[in-house]
């Protein structure tokens, strides 16, 4: 996408080239002149170690990763220093404590770039540290992809609603239970409708991460940490999955005008924040009950515009890399720069 965008990006004052790339089990390159992402990609996809053509994948020891983070800010510490370099993180979740991402991020920080991150991991554990990392070392720490892909909602509060206190929220942020939910109402059955979801590449490598709720329990814990300054993290939102979601409870909400949704949800009450995921019966006016397959929606409550809703209609990994860019765009445009509306 960095390539195909690039006179986009450009016309916007952007231009960035990646110089290194570093994954868990299939090597690590560093070229200050630049990677070529597309072979890199290629080599992966082969099974090969970027490194090193024709070297297998083996795995590497915890903490590789971040040690690469290190010595490549303090070999480029001139661009680091300019707030020319930028750390884009993309490992899978940890749900039970936010590494290695946490340890990527503190890395990147503390050697002077700025970090991006679709991992829903940082923002659901550890904001509040993180954000004020970054801000001791004046640089941005952004993770749009972590919650409905490119779809704006830290941008959209951040850049769109200056003076408005987000209040509480609710929606469906979990595209796989959605699936399924919906595929039920269809007479599909659960292991179907999941499976479908993994042929798709849309369940997580873990079903039960999608299941049980932990997705959307991580996402909830990042959305309250940002917009409502919560401190929680997803074991401290009250969580209810869909496996025992059957057919009769399904049809029985349907013959009461309901449709069987999983809410994300979370409300500030003086001091402390709530926040739970959970099916629920959704009255079919609502729009949530409106939301099909895969799609996902956040309904925020404000103190001065009432309701604001953000609806997703399709998902997938344009979505993804849509956010990446999109942050990266935020971070290398040129401050004071005039977005330019509508197509050149
Ligand atoms: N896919 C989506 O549509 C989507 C949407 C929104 C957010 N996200 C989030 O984006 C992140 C990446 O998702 P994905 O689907 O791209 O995952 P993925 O296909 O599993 O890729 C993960 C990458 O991280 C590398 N990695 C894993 N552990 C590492 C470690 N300790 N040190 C260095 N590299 C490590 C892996 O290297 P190896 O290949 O060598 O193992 C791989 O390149 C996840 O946090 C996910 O929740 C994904």
């Amino acid at each position: 996408m960095l390539d195909e965008q690039r006179a986009t990006i450009g016309r916007l004052g952007v231009d960035a080239r990646i110089i290194g790339v570093v994954t868990r089990r299939h090597g690590r390159v560093y070229s200050p002149r630049g990677v070529d992402a597309t072979m890199v990609a290629d080599m992966v996809e082969r099974g090969d170690c970027i490194g090193s053509p024709g070297a297998s994948a083996t795995p590497r020891s915890p903490g590789s990763a971040a040690a690469f983070i290190r010595d490549v800010t303090a070999r480029r510490a001139a661009a680091a220093r300019q707030g020319r370099l930028v750390v884009i993180e993309t490992t899978p979740l940890d749900i039970a404590r936010g590494q290695p991402a946490i340890g990527h991020v503190r890395a990147a920080l503390d050697g002077g770039a700025h970090v991006i991150t679709a991992n829903k991991g940082p923002a659901a554990f550890a904001y509040r540290s993180l954000a004020r990392a970054a801000e001791r070392a004046n640089r941005r720490f952004l993770f749009e992809g972590a919650v409905m892909d490119g779809v704006p909602i830290f941008n959209l509060v951040r850049e769109t609603l200056p003076a408005v206190t987000i209040t509480g929220f609710r929606g469906v942020v979990n595209s796989t239970t959605n699936y399924i939910l919906t595929a039920m109402e269809r007479g599909e059955r659960f292991d179907a409708a999941l499976a479908s979801m993994q042929r798709a590449g849309i369940a997580e490598a873990d079903p039960s991460f999608d299941v049980d709720g932990w997705d959307a329990a991580a996402k909830t814990a990042a959305l309250a940490n940002v917009l409502l300054d919560a401190r929680l993290t997803p074991a401290s939102v009250g969580r209810e999955g869909i496996a025992d979601i059957t057919p009769q409870r399904i049809a029985a909400a349907r013959a009461a005008g309901c449709r069987v949704k999983l809410i994300a949800s979370a409300e500030r009450r003086g001091g402390t924040v709530r926040a739970r995921v959970c099916p629920v019966n959704v009255p079919a006016d609502d729009l949530l009950a409106g939301l099909e397959g895969q799609q996902n929606a956040i309904v925020f409550q404000t103190d001065l515009l009432s309701e604001i809703a953000i609806v997703q209609r399709g998902s997938g990994l344009t979505q993804t890399a849509y956010a990446l860019l999109s942050d990266l765009v935020a971070i290398g445009r040129p401050t004071g720069s005039v977005r330019r509306q509508g197509h050149p």
